[in-house]
């Protein structure tokens, strides 16, 4: 039998420890799926097509990785999917309360569906989206970082009308 496995969050946007740990993960399972949630509720930085493909061209060359999106209870898509596991990623101990809730709560809905965790690469044990996110909004460098896709599109969110830093001080001069 194959052994699926769904690695699900926002990814808004996807870091290199994202992809670090896709890495680590495709080769524990026949099939590794990017499950990606569209969550109305909260206001992203890109779009859930953006955020597919950034992650899309990021994985292309893994022939065991996919990408998808998917709506509603995380264990119903990985049912629907044939995924036996939910992959997640533990940077640090602060991490871990919020993972041990979703596991045992996933557990809880779903026993047959094992969350398994994986620790990223100690050189991402700090990184984040929301980090990326606001670094991105106040101009810092984030080289090494993120994939070349998110890079590119911060790059030319930068650069857009009205996002520059300090954009709007110099409209209210004039
Ligand atoms: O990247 P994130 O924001 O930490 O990912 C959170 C995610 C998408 C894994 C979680 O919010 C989720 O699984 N949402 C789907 C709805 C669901 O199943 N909720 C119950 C989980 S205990």
């Amino acid at each position: 039998m194959k052994r699926i496995a769904v690695y699900p969050g926002t990814f808004d946007p996807a870091t290199n420890g994202h992809l670090d740990l896709v890495e680590r993960g495709r080769r524990h399972f026949d099939e590794l799926i990017i499950a990606l949630l569209r969550n109305e509720d909260k206001e992203p930085m890109f779009t859930v097509e953006q955020r597919m493909r950034f992650l899309e061209e990021a994985v292309s060359t893994w022939a065991n990785v996919s990408v998808e999106s998917f709506e509603g209870l995380l264990v119903d898509y990985a049912a629907r999917v044939g995924a036996s596991v939910i992959l997640r990623g533990v940077r640090a101990v602060s991490d871990f309360e919020y993972e041990l809730q979703m596991a045992l709560m996933n557990r809880r809905l779903s026993p047959g569906i094992e969350t398994v965790f994986l620790m990223p690469s100690e050189a991402y044990s700090y990184l984040s989206s929301r980090l990326v996110r606001e670094v991105a909004r106040l101009g810092g460098n984030l080289d090494g970082l993120v994939p070349e896709g998110v890079a590119r599109a911060l790059a030319e969110r930068a650069a857009g009308p009205g996002k520059l830093p300090g954009a709007t001080r110099r409209r209210s001069r004039a």
